[in-house]
């Protein structure tokens, strides 16, 4: 398999993509919203890109599953499938919030092989082959070596189920808030990774995620030199849907979080 040829093509096929959700931004009425679950939003956009997405995705490597957000193709439980989030930021869209992303990995045995993330607005197309680095437009990204909680800019988003925002999770949230110097909530798990990768969040932490808003950002924050930790401080994200993706300078912090978590 030749991994930089692959990620040529998916560049390719998020500028395609990208430009069909562009194109539909601000447009969406309140009739083409569906509500999935509680607060958990979707619309034609999703679903349509998705279908757009996958069926390149399919000629590129036709012997690959898929596993994606809108299970517009048949989900698979093979060993070597794409993991695909056509819009991650959905309530961003739809709100006419400018910042959401296009997110696809491609998994071997558990393994993420290669990761890219595509921001649809900006036209920044991260990505990471394992081993091989981690890069934004073609030029190689950094975590961040911030040591300090004072000096530091953390990320999180919440649960849209708030019966699950835990006493907990307020905790770690109200840590943060009054010892770093700032928190943000920018609504896209994908580009939350890819901000920490690239040094520009110190940390960021979150619960309840899928697999597709987050597969292909973990290996992009591993490859740019950073440690990804699930709540428990294993590395089954995947399954538990729980991320601390961090610099190396915010060992103490990932460890706070792990102490105090209390899964309710
Ligand atoms: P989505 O936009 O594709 O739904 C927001 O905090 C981020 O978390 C988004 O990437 C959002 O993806 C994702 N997310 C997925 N499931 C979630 C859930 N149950 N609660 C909150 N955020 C969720
Ligand atoms: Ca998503």
């Amino acid at each position: 398999m030749n991994s930089e040829k692959i990620i040529k093509d998916i560049e390719q096929i998020c500028q395609e993509g990208g430009k069909f959700i562009r194109e539909n931004f601000n447009k969406i009425t309140d009739s083409d919203i569906i509500v999935k679950e509680k607060n958990s939003l979707v619309s034609y956009v999703d679903q349509e890109a998705e279908i757009m997405i996958t069926s390149k995705l399919s000629t590129l490597l036709p012997e690959a599953g898929f596993l994606t957000e809108e299970g517009t193709v048949k989900n698979s439980d093979k060993s070597f499938r794409w993991i695909v989030d056509p819009l991650d930021g959905t309530t961003n869209f739809i709100a006419g919030i400018p910042h959401f992303s296009i997110s696809i990995a491609l998994e071997e045995n558990s393994d993420i092989l290669l990761g890219a993330v595509y921001n649809v607005m900006t036209d920044d197309f991260y990505h990471a082959i394992k081993g091989k680095g981690a890069f934004v437009n073609g030029n190689a990204i950094k975590v961040s070596e911030t040591e300090r909680l004072d000096n530091a800019i953390i990320a999180t988003g919440f649960p849209y189920d708030k019966s699950r925002i835990s006493e907990s999770l307020q905790k770690i949230l109200l840590h943060y808030v009054t010892k770093s110097r700032a928190l943000r909530r920018l609504g896209s798990a994908a580009l939350d990774l890819c901000f920490t990768a690239q040094g520009t969040f110190d940390l960021y932490y979150e619960t309840t995620l899928n697999p597709w808003d987050i597969a292909a950002g973990i290996l992009i924050v591993e490859e740019a030199g950073g440690k990804v930790n699930d709540f428990n401080g294993n590395r089954d994200y995947l399954s538990n849907g729980e991320v601390i993706a961090a610099g190396m300078g915010m060992n103490n912090e990932v460890k706070w979080i792990i102490d105090n978590w209390l899964q309710k």
